[in-house]
């Protein structure tokens, strides 16, 4: 059974924290799935890690859909959140149809939206229509151009609009938001004046969940660290010591092995290439250092 945005409201209100972690594809949504994580965002930030985009913008609701099916196809029980990319979302006719196609066509259980007061009445109307809606406020990638790769709030002014825009959301129907890089005390009062959860990046330990980017968290790449996430693992390292191994071996000719390939009747072979020009080894490999012709 999928998890529901229910399930994700009855362990707010038990005062259980949980994890949502970005998924962009079949494998990585079975190994969330493993994990026992209930929230599977398929994220704009795929057109940076998985795209190679320097920014989400150029990302669409193709793309969405795509790693969607993926990362549903890859998983039971996660709830799974698809974001509705830049400019897609700018009219009530555009939401509804990228909203639909996020859905229907990618599988998803819940849209993410960026922004406050300016995209309620679009919350308010897709939620009417069906669509379980997550909030997104702070540093919201889609306006980077405007408000600056920063944390977001700090100034009271700022903090206050903040907190008026996360209320604005909650009454227009969303059931969590995301708040990222906002300074912790502001997450502390945004969730405490809230009923839904907020799920905080950067937003220190007060929110309700913590959503955190697969690569970062896996440690698949090897540039800075940023300050808001922590690498639990650095895969990037011991994939790429593998596949150094892997050359090593190839090159050494230590593999493929014996137990890596097909066997077949030598003598049946022979025969049948007798008269041909090629000769082949005796090994039952059809190579000539004789690996593995015993087994
Ligand atoms: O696209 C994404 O990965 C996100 C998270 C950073 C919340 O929006």
């Amino acid at each position: 059974m999928r998890t529901t945005t229910r399930d994700i409201a009855r362990l707010h209100a038990e005062g259980r924290r949980f994890t949502m972690v970005t998924a962009y594809d079949y494998t990585s949504a079975r190994l969330a799935e493993r994990a026992g994580i209930p929230l599977i965002l398929v994220g704009d930030s795929l057109g940076m890690v998985m795209l190679g985009h320097d920014s989400t913008l150029p990302v669409t609701v193709d793309d969405i859909v795509h790693h969607a099916r993926a990362a549903v196809r890859g998983c039971e029980t996660p709830l799974v959140v698809g974001d509705l990319p830049f400019l897609t979302y700018a009219t009530t006719a555009d939401a509804i149809d990228a909203a639909r196609r996020v859905m229907a066509e990618g599988g998803c259980g819940s849209v993410k939206i960026e922004g406050g007061r300016t995209v309620a009445g679009t919350v308010h109307t897709l939620v009417d229509a069906g669509v379980p809606v997550m909030g997104h406020l702070g540093f919201t990638p889609q306006s980077q151009h405007t408000i600056g790769l920063r944390v977001q709030g700090r100034d009271t002014g700022a903090a206050r609009r903040l907190v008026e825009d996360a209320l604005a959301l909650q009454d227009a129907g969303a059931w969590s938001i995301v708040l990222e890089l906002v300074p912790a005390p502001l997450a502390r009062e945004v969730t405490a004046r809230l009923d839904i959860p907020t799920i905080g990046i950067g937003a220190g330990p007060h929110t309700s969940g913590e959503v955190q980017v697969w690569h970062d968290v896996l440690g698949l790449f090897d540039a800075h660290v940023p300050r808001h996430t922590r690498r639990f693992a650095t895969l990037g390292d011991q994939a790429v010591e593998a596949l150094q191994a892997l050359a090593a071996e190839v090159e050494a000719g230590a593999f493929p092995g014996p137990e890596n390939s097909a066997r077949m009747d030598e003598d049946a072979l022979a025969a049948e290439l007798a008269g041909l020009d090629t000769v082949v080894g005796h090994d039952g490999l059809g190579g000539t250092d004789g690996a593995g012709a015993q087994a």
